[in-house]
């Protein structure tokens, strides 16, 4: 197999001498705040809370109110928890919230609805537990209260019985009209679609979409014109599913009050290569120019031992602004074992990957002019394994 191979990687400007603020969430029992400085490539804790719970798994950060959720999956214990925390500029991060849940919380996503004044929600995806539920928050203030718990069940195993016992919600998007949330389960071979109620911010479950049996969804990520205002028509939807490695792509359309999806690309995130039998597609987002796919694959081993591999895929042109089809560019080392999570942000972009196996988070250049990744520019291991890690911009 032959990838891309990195060029002479010309001496760091030191013009970005501020420090950019990563969060991460490390399975031993700690949110972290870190500091990346890019001049001399150092990466150390700003802060450690204990306040998320004993499993922190997955951050969402509502930038414009500076506040920062932490979901506590609650690994072998009867419940979860969601934390808010006020999040500094210097890193500091102090507590709002806690409020008990079902556990198994993995993700979560805000959304509005256009009748409410200043309305805030938001809902989770609960793995473990099998359900979905949403919260009613006060954006500004970081106060949260339980709306509605969806619970799930299947009447028998999916094709793959040790994986799909039960259903397992395992993501949570919006989708770009503001109208819709989506829910990938990988138990029960569905991506569930919820509309929100305008009026209340109630979701209210339409006709989901069917996934091929067996393939276990679990991420997806829109793609719309640099421009789209959600008037334009000009919708497309990625999905990865993790038990096949396979990633879709598809036509959206809006119809009687649901989505639908219209398959127009089936491949594996090893693009013109064979997915090894261990891995297991993780994340998936658009590049910041809003013309690649960006793609983790966990436990592939494939730049050597515990280095797994980022995929991209090209889908539109320069600008963004124009679906240009899907061609796959290559694969690029993560630089760590079980790249579960990735955010491309800070100053000036880079790409953060959380690297759970290695219990690392590391930072590796983001090539805006070619929309790769490149070299390793900072690396720091945590006190666990590391399931998230974002950038406070
Ligand atoms: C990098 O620079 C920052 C800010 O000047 C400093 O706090 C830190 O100690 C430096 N780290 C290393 C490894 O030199
Ligand atoms: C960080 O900023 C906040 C708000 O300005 C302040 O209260 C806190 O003391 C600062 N923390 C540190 C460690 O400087
Ligand atoms: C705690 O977990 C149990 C079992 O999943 C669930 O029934 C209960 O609602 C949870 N408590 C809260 C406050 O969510
Ligand atoms: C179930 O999924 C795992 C990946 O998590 C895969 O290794 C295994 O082969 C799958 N089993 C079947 C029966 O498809
Ligand atoms: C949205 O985009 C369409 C098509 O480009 C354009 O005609 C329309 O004026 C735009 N609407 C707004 C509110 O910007
Ligand atoms: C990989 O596949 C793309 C089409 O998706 C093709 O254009 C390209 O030549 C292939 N590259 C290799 C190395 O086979």
């Amino acid at each position: 197999m032959k990838f891309a191979i990195f060029g002479i990687v010309a001496a760091l400007s030191t013009s970005f001498a501020t420090a950019s603020t990563l969060y991460a969430a490390s399975y031993g029992g700690s949110l972290y705040s870190l500091a990346f400085n890019k001049a001399n490539g150092s990466l150390s804790t700003l802060e450690k809370s204990q306040d998320c719970g004993t499993s922190p798994s997955w951050l969402m950060l509502d930038q414009p109110h500076g506040i920062l959720y932490c979901l506590n999956e609650a690994i072998d214990t009867a419940n979860g928890s969601i934390t808010s925390f006020q999040a500094f500029a210097n890193g500091s991060l102090d507590t709002i919230e806690k409020l008990t849940t079902p556990a198994g919380l993995v993700m979560s996503a805000i959304y509005t609805a256009a009748g409410v004044k200043d309305s805030g929600f938001f809902a989770v995806a609960h793995y473990e537990t099998s359900t979905v539920t949403t919260y009613a928050v006060d954006r500004a203030k970081g106060e949260f209260q339980n709306l509605q718990t969806f619970t799930f069940e299947m009447s028998h195993p999916g094709p793959n019985t040790t994986r799909q016992d039960a259903p397992h919600p395992h993501g949570v998007f919006v989708d770009p009209t503001g109208k819709f949330v989506l829910v990938p389960d990988l138990g029960t071979d569905l991506v569930r679609i919820f509309a929100i109620d305008p009026s209340t911010g109630y979701l209210e479950p339409v006709e989901p979409y069917h996934a091929t049996p067996g393939s276990g969804p679990r991420h997806l990520t829109f793609w719309t014109p640099k421009t789209y205002n959600a008037t334009t028509s000009d919708v497309y939807m990625f999905l990865v599913h993790e038990l096949t490695n396979v990633v879709s792509g598809f036509r959206v359309g809006y119809t009687n009050g649901g989505m639908s999806f219209d398959r127009f690309f089936h491949g594996t995130s090893y693009g013109n290569y064979t997915a090894p039998s261990s891995s297991k597609v993780a994340e998936i987002k658009v590049s910041p120019d809003n013309n690649r796919l960006v793609i983790s694959n966990r436990l592939d081993n494939t730049f050597g031992s515990n280095n797994d591999s980022i995929a991209i895929f090209d889908i539109a042109d320069k600008n963004g602004e124009r679906f240009t089809g899907v061609r796959f560019v290559g694969l690029y080392p993560a630089f760590g074992s079980s790249v579960r999570h990735f955010d491309i942000g800070g100053c000036p972009q880079e790409l953060a990957v959380s690297l759970e196996n290695s219990q690392k988070v590391g930072v590796i250049q983001w090539n805006m002019r070619n929309g790769e990744p490149g070299r390793l520019l900072a690396e720091l291991t945590l006190d666990g394994d590391v399931p998230a890690a974002i950038w406070a911009k």
